[in-house]
């Protein structure tokens, strides 16, 4: 269902029947996620939920359980704009069935520098390839009626400081690089709403850039939709207001409200502004059938754990998997003992951390996976550790000793000891304040736990405030706060410790967080932390060892955790964390074959490359992943992806490093030459593997190119490619232009995919897109201007395989 577009007369007409205060009080959120309804003009409450990878709902954590996606770089790697539209008619599925009318997604910052923590929930380094994902996603479910948000307007692309960091670029990169894929996303796809970031721009902050907001997102783009802030991101009353931002979020308590109405009544706001913000209120309301006549829900839609969602979330994981390289041992062969190693084999990584996590049904381990289709062949060892900080025990580790059932027991007490609630969840080992549901103001929280396995044990907990944590009659105290304090802190980087204990299963444990009064809504979080103590690494390695010297293949499965790959932390370095390397070597020593399957979003550094004889990138894939591992190591389905992000050969080896602001700001000094534009301008060593680069499983031959049109605004080329392997196989056809003029880059200007049976051939075209052939002259007020076409076209399978190149101009 798509409702009528709403008229903005009538919308306008709306709007005048409400006094100021009224109005004022629809532009900050009631809750974390919901918005407040105004009957009087049939304004129902609209209700936002967190994308990208899965709709979560109305809470942060431990909510519904819903579907959980692969997340965005494993599904850009597909460079597949169909199955964007179908990532944003499933989304709209599942947060049709929760009610929800705002999904926050998709993420369409840039891969600027590889430490960036939130790269997983973002597309990649190329802005033409992520505004067109991001278009097709936004249509595939604004069609069904829900809502979209491109976030974080714009140039945020780190998360050191991110609530000061000031962003400084100049404005041919802000325009040609950052603002693109949001341009494209809301000119082609009409993105009903955007999100203005937590950072600065050019020392403006992005909730009151009047600049991006009002001139070029509002203004020129002639955009009508919603900008709503960042959750906790908007600092000031009148500026925000002034400053392009539509709605304050979340509420209800914010920096508008009251101070709006007076800054209306003394003149620093006109009131025909907050008419404005309400209008574009109004309108999205109606866009998403929450005006007037209230849409009505489809209850019949595919549970998260249902037959036809596990299928198609494991075509939209494997289609995105990436062969780097690939010894002819992919895919796997023979009827041989296959040893399954790593700590991401027996816990893979299905998402990030921060606001894209959800409430998976399940999530299928590579060794769970490749066991259901290999049975008694498969050897499953697991690896060294993978974490410096503990996690929150898995609710099969402890029972809640009051229930039962699998969990912790909580009870939580007001300040005179007053017992509010008590609470178990057999899902859950934590409990999130901001989920908005303490009933009354908290002072203290127990928890209660029964060990279900025997030590050697790490026992602690998760949490900012006073513990008292008491296991076996034996009781320590301490006292945890944030490192990094921002917004949302303790929820997203919260503090843990634990030590270890040699107890039998069924030992009591109890840990008692006293808290400075918690209101409900408040951001806090109390968790127990239960996990087995790690192993000696020589002990781990040896065993790795013996399994992949039986085996005749050895799958080693490394990668990074949510420590990297969140929100509200940067990475320090590529290196995969622990001693993975060490294993990867030890296995590669001892083993016949041995294939590396990287779970992780983000670029790692290999120094073992050439001991291995393949390499899989698998990304985040979501809760099948280790159905979706398994079919492609065996050849059920071929991974068909192309990188989305240049991998560099070290630390720092790429055009654009540093996210630590010096004197608040980051510099985005190299300009448009942001990865694989910038290694090939020369300005970062040749990278291990190039943007673009996929080998898939068969092999491809390019002939009787042709290219049409006007190069000097766009073109089109034409190209056969032959599939000259034994296996059926996709293949993605790039597009690249090289001007002549040393200032500008190579860029993506278009792609095709497309799929070709085993000696077989297809005549593929690729139309570049105009916009790819803009300059920006000038500062802030200057104007776009056409590239001069000299240059060359460039037909190549990422950039360090160019199969054919046509001079231009
Ligand atoms: C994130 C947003 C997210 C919001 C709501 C913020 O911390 O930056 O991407 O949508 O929280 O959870």
């Amino acid at each position: 269902m798509n409702p009528t577009e709403p008229d903005t007369t009538a919308l306008t007409d709306l709007v005048s029947r409400l006094d100021l205060a009224s109005k004022v009080r629809l532009l900050t959120g009631a809750t974390a996620f919901t918005l407040p309804p105004e009957p009087r003009i049939g304004l129902g409450e609209l209700r936002l939920s967190d994308g990208p990878t899965g709709v979560r709902g109305l809470k942060f954590a431990g909510g519904r359980v819903v579907s959980l996606f692969p997340n965005a770089t494993l599904l850009a790697s597909a460079w597949d704009v169909d199955g964007a539209y179908e990532v944003g008619r499933l989304l709209a599925e599942e947060a049709l069935v929760q009610q929800i009318h705002v999904v926050l997604g998709p993420t369409i910052n840039l891969h600027r520098s590889l430490l960036g923590g939130r790269l997983f929930e973002a597309y990649s380094e190329d802005p033409l390839l992520t505004g067109h994902l991001a278009a097709a996603y936004v249509r595939g479910m604004q069609d069904a009626g829900v809502a979209a948000c491109l976030k974080h307007l714009v140039a945020n692309e780190s998360e050191t400081e991110r609530n000061t960091v000031n962003s400084v670029v100049d404005e041919a990169t802000l325009r040609e690089l950052y603002l693109l894929p949001f341009e494209i996303a809301a000119t082609d796809a009409h993105a009903w709403t955007m999100m203005a970031g937590y950072n600065d721009v050019n020392g403006v902050a992005a909730t009151e850039q009047v600049h991006v907001n009002s001139g070029i997102v509002k203004g020129e783009w002639a955009w009508d939709g919603l900008l709503m802030s960042d959750w906790t991101a908007t600092k000031t009353t009148a500026a925000s207001a002034n400053g392009g931002q539509d709605l304050v979020m979340p509420g209800p308590v914010g920096p508008w409200g009251d101070a709006l109405v007076a800054a209306v009544q003394a003149g620093e706001v006109a009131e025909t502004t907050v008419d404005d913000h309400v209008v574009r209120l109004l309108r999205l309301a109606g866009r998403v059938g929450a005006l007037g006549d209230l849409r009505e829900y489809p209850t019949d839609l595919p549970a998260p754990d249902s037959a036809v969602r596990r299928r198609q979330l494991r075509d939209l994981a494997t289609a995105g998997m990436t062969v780097l390289t690939n010894e002819g041992v992919l895919p796997l062969a023979g009827s041989g003992g296959v040893a399954v190693i790593g700590r991401h084999a027996v816990e893979t990584a299905g998402m990030g951390g921060g606001s894209a996590q959800v409430n998976a049904p399940y999530q299928v381990s590579v060794a769970d996976g490749l066991t259901a289709l290999l049975g008694d062949r498969v050897t499953v060892v697991d690896g060294v550790e993978v974490r410096t900080k503990a996690v929150a025990a898995l609710p099969a580790m402890v029972t809640d000793p009051e229930s039962g059932l699998p969990g912790v027991g909580f009870t939580l007490y007001d300040a005179a000891g007053t017992v509010l609630e008590r609470r178990s969840s057999p899902t859950a080992t934590t409990v999130v304040g901001f989920d908005d549901d303490f009933e009354g103001t908290v002072a203290r929280i127990r928890l209660q736990a029964r060990l279900t396995s025997d030590g050697p044990l790490d026992i602690g907990t998760i949490g900012v405030g006073d513990w008292r944590l008491r296991v076996d009659g034996r009781t320590s105290d301490w006292t945890l706060a944030v490192a990094n304090p921002g917004p949302g802190a303790e929820l997203l980087d919260p503090p843990s410790r634990a030590t270890p204990v040699a107890v039998p299963a069924g030992t009591e444990v109890e840990a008692v967080l006293e808290v400075p009064a918690l209101a409900p809504g408040s951001p806090a979080l109390a968790g127990l932390i239960v996990r087995r103590s790690a192993r000696e690494v020589d002990t781990v390695l040896a065993e790795a060892a013996a399994a992949a010297a039986a085996a005749d293949v050895a799958v080693v499965v490394v990668g990074l955790t949510a420590e990297q790959e969140t929100e509200a932390v940067d990475k320090s370095t590529l290196a995969l964390p622990g001693r993975q390397d060490d294993l990867v070597r030890a296995v590669a020593a001892a083993a016949a074959k041995t294939v590396v399957v990287i779970n992780a979003a983000t670029p790692v550094l290999m120094p073992w490359l050439d001991e291995v004889d393949a390499v899989l990138v698998v990304g985040l894939p979501g809760q099948e992943a280790g159905h979706a591992v398994a079919a492609v190591l065996t050849g059920a389905a071929e991974p068909s992806g192309r990188l989305v992000t240049t991998w560099p050969v070290a630390d720092g080896a790429t055009p654009a490093w540093n996210v630590t602001p010096v004197d608040g700001a980051v510099v985005y000094d190299e300009g448009t030459f942001i990865g694989y534009r910038g290694h090939h301008a020369g300005r970062a060593p040749a990278p291990a593997f190039w943007f673009g680069h996929g080998l898939g499983y068969t092999s491809w031959d390019y002939s009787d190119v042709t290219a049409h049109g006007d190069p000097a605004v766009s073109t089109t080329v034409s190209v056969t490619v032959h599939n000259t392997g034994d296996r059926d196989g996709r293949e993605v056809v790039q597009l690249y232009f090289a001007p002549a003029d040393p200032a500008q880059p190579v860029r993506l200007v278009g792609w095709t995919p497309v799929t070709v049976a085993a000696g077989g051939s297809a005549t593929v075209t690729v139309t570049g897109d105009p916009r790819m052939w803009r300059r920006w002259e000038g500062g802030p007020d200057g104007s776009w201007a056409t590239l001069p076409s000299a240059g060359e076209l460039l037909l190549a399978r990422g950039l360090g395989d160019i199969r054919e190149r046509i001079t231009v101009g």
